[in-house]
């Protein structure tokens, strides 16, 4: 392609060096600001933010913690919609005089479940440049919290009213209350925004005195059968007992689902999507495949768990009339959901050093595994209900790839290619655990991977693929590395890819979380495509403690958002003594930054 094509830009800015500053850094020639920050009003009216006397009330109209997706959806000139998960909480890092989760009051056990969730907040552009701040006075009708406490959700698809998800509170299993550990997420082309309920199983006490039939179905989501507290438990069921699994078992299928949340009609019930399928999901990003149906690629974030795709079953309507967008509205009811089974071209090659194989590329072919399809199970002794429910052990079932803890999938609207951060997975080849593979190529993996997937034909509703890994990720220096073959020495050190956006011209961008090499977190980009490919740079840096969360560039590439999540999370900090002074030099609190170019011009450049 020539110069400017899709996925080639030229990235020239001067790369951001690894460092343990406790700052937000940027490259020369850019500026940053602070968008909201943890205890922000958002819903119009809210109290101001009080450390030392927090409410769940309060808490609940307040921006909450730990932000992670970051969606900025359009509304009208120099307006916008930023839309947030706040995905957990660091209630060490929220309460003064923090000693353990037995010492919290009740009250502030519903701080933190009104800081779970997600927010949406109406922002305004500062005139002339690609700075976004909220707007602070008028209605901002949008504005709005979802928490784990309070919002309701309906339940959509196959498996929801099923008996599997009915509870005492809900015998109907149709309404959901509250949703938990929302991480990464993604816009739809309809305007909506999902949502992945990820880690969900840490919430849960009470796993030991559920059913003994039902035990190996919550232990396979990583939920602790024989103890009443397992260790790092938050013993929400203090504050409310249907985070207790002996008395409500089955509250815990209620999460773990994709939600999808429509920021433009406040009113809306957010719902679950039961389609979907139910496992760890880190997110979900959705593609208009060439037939017309709509194509969601997810991750399901735990070591030698899977990568899948739902396929609607619906076509997408273009145009932006009322009755096309309540159409769009339902497709993520009603589909098939499948799971990846990728072949090797070489495998036995593989030695798990990370040495590339003799054909001079990890890459190979693959097929999408049927698991179910509307309410038809292709599960051998699984009905749909349980599928959908009990997605994990569907596609342990059908031989699924275990990957290395698979995160953001997302692929480029500009070519279709679907790429998958592998966040990391130390335990690969370790003891008992399976060995490395050509998809996985590294033993005790510490630093991750990306991998690129083409449908075939680029329709993305196929069900056969070929795949490669552009990234094997880690110290350029170390030989276990690949950047797509690009000049080494003129790549940024990367470890530990989590969330992935790509930018008007089709590059990709890469947020890290758990950076192996010692230095902070950061936001990378690279053209994903020509002969710039794989030079991958730094382009910012988060302060002490804290991952890389978004990304998300503005559709006219004058502004890039990212979450800094769990600034100052080192062992042994507290309110009182924190480990970070970011944003505001007290203590720690997360927040949402914007970049943007000084002269205005377009980001990466
Ligand atoms: Fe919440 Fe998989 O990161
Ligand atoms: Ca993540
Ligand atoms: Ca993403
Ligand atoms: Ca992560």
């Amino acid at each position: 392609a020539p110069a400017g094509g899709v996925g080639d830009g030229k990235l020239t800015f001067k790369p951001v060096p690894p460092n343990t500053l406790d700052s937000f850094i940027v490259p020369n020639g850019y500026d940053h600001s602070v968008v909201i920050r943890w205890g922000d009003e958002v819903v119009p009216g809210a109290p101001t933010f009080k450390l030392h006397k927090q409410t769940a009330r309060a808490q609940a109209q307040q921006f909450g913690y730990n932000n992670d997706f970051v969606g900025v959806l359009p509304l009208g000139r120099n307006r916008s919609l930023l839309v947030v998960n706040h995905e957990y909480t660091d209630e060490n890092l929220m309460f003064p005089g923090f000693t353990d989760v037995d010492s919290l009051s009740v009250e502030q056990l519903k701080v933190a479940m009104a800081a779970h969730g997600m927010s949406v907040v109406e922002l305004e552009r500062v005139q002339g440049t690609g700075e976004w701040r909220p707007v602070k006075s008028g209605k901002r009708q949008y504005n709005r919290r979802v928490t784990a406490s309070k919002t309701k959700f309906e339940l959509t698809g196959p498996a929801a009213g099923s008996d599997w998800l009915k509870t005492a509170a809900d015998p109907k299993g149709r309404t959901a209350i509250g949703t938990l550990n929302n991480c990464a997420g993604g816009v739809t082309p309809w305007g909506t925004v999902l949502s992945g309920e990820e880690n969900f199983n840490q919430y849960f006490v009470g796993g030991d005195g559920a059913p003994e039939e039902l035990k190996p179905k919550l232990a396979r989501y990583g939920i602790n059968t024989t103890d009443r507290y397992p260790g790092g438990n938050r013993k929400w069921d203090r504050a409310d007992e249907r985070f207790d699994l002996t008395q409500h078992p089955h509250e815990a299928h209620r999460f773990g689902w994709v939600v999808e949340i429509d920021p433009y009609d406040p009113e809306s019930r957010p719902r679950k999507h039961t389609a979907l399928g139910r496992f760890k999901h880190e997110g979900a990003n959705v593609i208009v495949a060439k037939s017309g149906h709509v194509v969601a690629y997810m991750g399901d974030d735990e070591r030698f768990d899977y990568l899948y795709k739902f396929v609607s079953e619906k076509k997408f309507k273009k145009g932006n009339s009322w009755r096309n967008r309540e159409h769009n509205l339902t497709l993520l009811e009603s589909g098939t959901l499948y799971v990846a089974k990728l072949n090797y071209t070489s495998a036995d090659e593989i030695d798990g050093s990370g040495e590339l194989p003799s054909d001079g590329a990890f890459n190979g072919r693959g097929r999408w595994i049927k698991l179910v399809s509307g309410t038809r199970s292709y599960v051998e002794g699984m009905t749909a209900d349980e599928v959908l429910t009990f997605t994990r052990l569907a596609a342990d079932q059908v031989g699924a790839t275990k990957m290395d803890r698979p995160e953001d999938v997302e692929a480029s609207l500009h070519t279709g290619k679907v790429y998958v951060a592998l966040t990391n997975n130390s335990r690969r080849g370790v003891d008992s655990n399976p060995k490395a593979d050509e998809a996985n190529p590294r033993n005790a993996n510490r630093h991750g991977h990306v991998l690129e997937l083409v449908e075939k034909h680029g329709d993305n509703s196929a069900e056969k693929f070929t795949w490669s890994l552009p990234i094997v990720a880690g110290d350029p220096a170390d030989p276990s590395t690949y950047f797509a073959g690009y000049d080494k020495t003129k790549v940024s050190p990367i470890s530990c890819p989590d969330n992935l956006a790509f930018d008007a011209t089709g590059n990709l961008w890469i947020s890290t979380d758990g950076n192996g090499l010692g230095s902070n977190d950061g936001l990378f980009a690279t053209p994903i495509e020509g002969p710039e490919r794989g030079h991958l740079k730094q382009f910012l840096t988060v302060p002490t403690g804290a991952e890389t969360c978004g990304p998300f560039i503005t559709g006219d590439n004058r502004s890039v958002f990212v979450a800094v999540q769990h600034p100052g999370e080192v062992s042994g900090a507290s309110v009182e003594n924190p480990a970070s002074n970011w944003p505001d030099g007290d203590y720690a609190k997360p927040g949402v930054v914007v970049t943007w170019r000084l002269d205005g011009g377009p980001i990466g450049s």
